[in-house]
């Protein structure tokens, strides 16, 4: 089970290392736990006990692109996990399909697992057009072989959940995580491993872990609880 810390824009130095004195103690059994701090405190995580992640990357090799952080950057750091098209991204950063698709080739290139956030908006799950907008997601990636297809990990983040305390039922996560790893395997003949990812909390923690067909959960405002999160990764 892989779970995927997301930091978002937070902590000061400070606050990082104080984060990282306790996270470097935690007892992990069964979870494969990647980080994903701001891109400024990479370098003061090591990687003996959990993996790096990277929150974003350039869609650029290397070169004069200000304040854009490339691919190998993030590789001779460490880092082993990047996020790509975090909804957050599509909407304040106005990134696109074929941006997205530039991000995960330069991270390919190095061999970083890139994971590809998708998802629906509220009206969209009320048209009922979830199907459509993960279905035109998936579409977007026949540009890459079937072996670079089998790297990618895809995070099922209904728009609506992310930071907003609402969730998607058991049975409506297990649908969705369905339909996008057949709609794959139809496809492509590659079936991903699919997290998910929306308003995980240390009380709904055990019950999206548990669902049978996940491989593992995208955690946003519960990462910055370093505490809470010791105590549910230890009575795992
Ligand atoms: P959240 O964020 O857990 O705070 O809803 C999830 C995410 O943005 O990946």
């Amino acid at each position: 089970m892989l779970v995927v810390l997301n930091h978002k824009m937070n902590f000061t130095l400070e606050e990082v290392r104080d984060y990282k004195k306790i996270i470097d103690q935690y007892k992990l059994k069964d979870i494969e736990l990647v980080i994903c701090p701001s891109l400024v405190y990479l370098p003061l995580f090591d990687t003996k006990n959990y993996n790096l992640g990277s929150q974003n990357v350039s869609c650029y090799e290397n070169g004069s692109y200000t304040g854009e952080v490339s691919a190998s950057q993030l590789k001779s750091l460490g880092v082993t996990y990047c996020l790509v098209g975090h909804s957050e991204r599509r909407k304040y950063q106005n990134e696109d399909g074929l941006l997205l698709i530039e991000k995960i080739k330069r991270l390919l290139e190095v061999n970083i697992t890139p994971i590809l956030c998708i998802g629906e908006t509220k009206e969209e799950k009320q048209d009922n057009k979830t199907n459509d907008v993960l279905k035109k997601e998936i579409d977007l990636l026949s540009s890459f072989s079937k072996e670079e297809l089998s790297k990618i990990i895809i995070a099922y983040e209904p728009i609506w959940a992310i930071g907003t305390g609402l969730v998607p039922s058991k049975e409506e996560v297990m649908y969705s995580v369905k339909f996008i790893k057949d709609t794959l395997t139809n496809k492509y003949q590659v079936t991903p491993q699919v997290l998910y990812g929306g308003s995980i909390n240390a009380d709904n923690y055990n019950t999206f872990k548990n669902i049978s067909n996940i491989d593992g959960l995208l955690v946003g405002g519960l990462s910055l609880k370093v505490e809470k999160l010791k105590q549910l990764f230890e009575n795992e």
